[in-house]
């Protein structure tokens, strides 16, 4: 790999199928800077058992979904590290040494921490692995001295985090870290088909696997302004799940949209079959390419096969410096 260019790393857990709001935010800009930066782009299953440690049965089949998805959405194998976070041990080690140097107290007043207590756990304890989720995330990072890490909003302040424990090692031990920046999407957040925030576990999302029919029923039921009974009703766009997301697919034509809407002159139909008409053509070469994958899964455990030896590789020269930084024993065996 070409060592003159910047890193970009990020993960993704193996939570469910990928929908659009995976796709949109994360995938493709995976995809997009895949060229810019020496990139290094895995699938996060350590993480997911933060809050599947229940049910562990479905991660496999987790991982097979997003490694077609990622794949079929124009991820190249060949100019990238493309892999499974527990084929990478090292990640394990550097989180168990940087978990030494990280206080409780950091780790407290994480944001997502409280809300995954609350709503994602259901008032079960929170384990010793969730509050540490953070500080996995910032061994993801470190561990490939990464630049840039392409995230969503709601992960900022796990790299705000992750610098800060890079900076304490970095005053500990010697300057091994150096500081990533987030490299956030320009696209607004896509909403749930009920209007609400898209999530797996409110089962309100277009998936990316989704055929072109089950993508149409999708959009026909999608919420709307529940004023607008007639196409000739003015309408309400600000709240409506089918106006922001062609926002999203067709900005350009967006405010023309909205002006027809609210001065009744554009019914929901119209717009969601518009919509659907728009999603349907972002989505036929990735399923087309899924469909061809999917027939050739020996290919897809190539690539991440493959892609785990190469950041192995990029893996271990860290550790070396950070085990020797720390005066820890050089390691002997595999
Ligand atoms: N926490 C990220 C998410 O849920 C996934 C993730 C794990 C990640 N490790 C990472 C993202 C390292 C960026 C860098 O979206």
């Amino acid at each position: 790999m070409n060592s003159a260019k910047k890193r970009m790393l990020s993960g993704m857990q193996p939570t469910g199928m990928p929908h659009l709001g995976n796709l949109e935010g994360a995938i493709a800009n995976w995809v997009r800077y895949q060229n810019e930066y020496e990139s290094f782009l895995f699938i996060a299953d350590w993480h997911s058992l933060t809050t599947l440690y229940g049910d562990t049965g479905q991660i496999k089949q987790n991982i097979r979904e997003v490694a077609l998805d990622v794949l079929a959405a124009g991820l190249d194998p060949g100019k990238c590290a493309f892999f499974v976070q527990s084929d990478v041990k090292e990640h394990a080690e550097l989180h168990l040494l940087l978990s030494m140097i990280t206080p409780i107290s950091w780790l407290e007043r994480v944001p997502t921490f409280k809300e995954k207590q609350e709503n994602v756990l259901g008032g079960e304890q929170a384990s010793y692995g969730l509050m540490g989720y953070p500080v996995l995330m910032s061994a993801d990072i470190l561990i490939y001295k990464a630049d840039v890490v392409p995230v969503g909003r709601d992960q900022l302040p796990h790299l705000e985090l992750c610098r800060e424990i890079g900076r304490r090692f970095n005053n500990h031990y010697g300057g091994v870290f150096p500081e990533c920046e987030g490299l956030m999407t320009s696209i607004p957040a896509m909403p749930g088909l009920d209007g609400r925030k898209l999530s797996k576990s409110y089962g309100n999302a277009i998936y990316i696997a989704d055929d072109e029919d089950t993508t149409w029923q999708k959009v026909r039921s999608m919420f709307t302004d529940p004023v607008k009974m007639r196409k000739d009703d003015p309408g309400h766009p600000e709240g409506c799940a089918v106006c922001a997301m062609l926002g999203i697919y067709q900005p350009d034509s967006d405010e023309e949209l909205q002006r027809e809407c609210r001065a009744g002159h554009m019914g929901c139909m119209q717009c969601k079959k518009k919509l659907a008409e728009l999603l349907n053509e972002r989505l036929k070469p990735i399923r087309e390419k899924r469909a061809e994958l999917l027939d050739n899964m020996d290919y897809v455990s190539g690539v991440l096969a493959e892609g785990a030896e190469k950041a192995g590789a990029a893996a271990e020269e860290t550790m070396k410096e950070v085990r020797s930084a720390m005066n820890m024993k050089k390691r002997t065996v595999r």
